[in-house]
């Protein structure tokens, strides 16, 4: 027995005690229905009262197994709130909470000041364009003329925000897609971040003036510090009095990035694309160019030949980050990788800094385990995540590796049956962190059982 409950051969879910499927089962479904808050799902009660963009996609993959109409409900409530350039918003806030239920709130976000957004307060910022493939493995999870309407309903938008990214975006010209805050990343803090983050001028100091409401929920050494927060809040206010437009970015934005998880996401929304046009009588064709261009793009920009693994380029200084991080294997999820950086990143994962293997004794982190600054308390500085875990064992799957995909899916259901659907959890202990009761994880657990 080893970290989260995991064994080297038996499958944590079919052990009987608590981890039993149909107990587990339950503990997901329950942990989705008390999340469910009239036409989309939190991800946290307490942390994340509102909707965010990329929980809600993976959330829909985990509802169509057992919530079909809320899966498409979900999808359909977020994409409401999808601006008029096609950007579809990382949080979208809900009128009925108090004010001060969340920390950056409405207040400081603006919408309704900016061109083009809509009647629901909302961020600026976007996440991971996951929604595509969610989408699609929603639909093969539930498929039927309710989810074929769905799909048909969607398309159009998921194509908007596709071209957003595409056209508003692109701010090298290199045919990948420009982040402008961390929290586009999905991975607020992760140490990838640390070198483009080290520019931005702030000083803690200036979170006096605030109140944060995640270190209110969630133990302060387990979160982002006050400097990281003082640079969200300065990218988040320069973005804002830009009017959250990306023209002229280049000239003085102070963070601009190129992100391998992103721009993955990004070229595997294509290949959904290609696979839901078919379904709704249009034209695959465009998607699948689309989808070739990215990989392309993602391989001339962002492979380093040298570490054998994929790296942020920071935009300010033309040059890729050095921190091996979990973002780097991500790639993988694309299906036309080629097999030779496939096979590179598979190597990545079994080095000792990720430990993929079919015996998986310790859970996946999100930072290379060998770095000195390796934290396995905070957030995306070496906690596991599973949808990180769920990313890259399709990935796997994908490129012929099903032993290490199976050791993957043991590890994760492991540390549920050890911690609950906690939020993220300790890599070496597997014990829970942040939120006990986190939306995506619950989700993705159905997914993984499903399987
Ligand atoms: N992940 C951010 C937070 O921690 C928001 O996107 O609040």
């Amino acid at each position: 027995m080893t970290a989260g409950g995991v064994t080297a051969d038996a499958d944590p879910a079919r052990t009987g005690g608590p981890g039993d499927v149909a107990g587990l089962r339950r503990l997901a479904v329950d942990t989705l229905d008390a999340n469910w808050e009239h036409d989309h799902t939190v991800p946290s009660r307490t942390l994340y009262p509102h909707q965010w963009s990329w929980d809600s996609a993976f959330i829909a993959i985990g509802l169509a197994q057992v919530r079909p109409e809320r899966a498409w409900r979900e999808l359909a409530s977020l994409f409401r709130a999808q601006w008029a350039d096609g950007r579809v918003p990382h949080i979208v806030f809900n009128p009925a909470m108090r004010v001060g239920a969340y920390f950056p709130g409405p207040e400081m976000w603006r919408s309704a000041d900016a061109q083009g957004a809509p009647t629901v307060a909302t961020s600026g910022l976007v996440q991971p364009p996951v929604h595509a493939l969610a989408a699609w493995l929603a639909y093969r999870r539930a498929p039927g003329p309710a989810g074929l309407d769905a799909l048909r309903r969607l398309y159009p938008a998921l194509v908007a925000q596709q071209r957003y990214l595409a056209d508003r975006r692109d701010v090298a010209g290199d045919g990948l897609v420009c982040i402008v805050h961390p929290w586009e990343s999905g991975l607020d803090n992760s140490p990838a971040w640390d070198e483009p983050m080290g520019a931005v001028g702030a000083d803690a100091a200036v979170m006096r003036a605030y109140r944060r409401h995640d270190t209110t929920h969630a133990d302060a050494a387990h979160r982002p510090t006050d400097l990281d927060y003082a640079r969200y809040l300065a990218i988040v206010t320069a973005y804002r009095d830009h009017g959250y437009s990306d023209r002229d970015l280049a000239d003085a934005h102070p963070f601009l990035v190129e992100c391998p998880l992103f721009n993955a996401a990004f070229g595997a929304a294509e290949h959904a694309l290609a696979e839901i046009a078919t379904l709704v009588d249009a034209d695959p064709g465009p998607h699948r160019v689309r989808a070739a261009r990215v990989t392309e793009a993602l391989l001339r920009r962002l492979y380093d030949p040298s570490t054998g693994t994929f790296q942020p380029r920071d935009l300010r200084t033309d040059r890729l980050v050095g921190a091996r991080t979990v973002l780097g294997l991500t790639p993988l999820i694309l299906p036309d990788l080629p097999a030779r950086h496939a096979d590179a990143l598979v190597v990545e994962a079994r080095s000792a800094r990720f430990g993929v293997d079919r015996r998986m004794d310790q859970p996946l982190p999100t930072y290379d385990r060998t770095a000195p600054d390796f934290e396995p308390l905070r957030y995306w500085r070496g906690p596991s995540w599973l949808n990180i875990g769920w990313l890259i064992r399709r990935g796997l799957l994908a490129h012929g590796h099903p032993e290490l995909a199976a050791g993957l899916r043991r590890s994760m259901i492991g540390l549920v049956v050890g911690a609950g659907c906690h939020e993220y959890f300790h890599p070496d202990t597997g014990a829970g962190l942040g939120s006990p009761a986190f939306s995506w994880t619950a989700a993705l657990l159905l997914d993984l059982l499903a399987e």
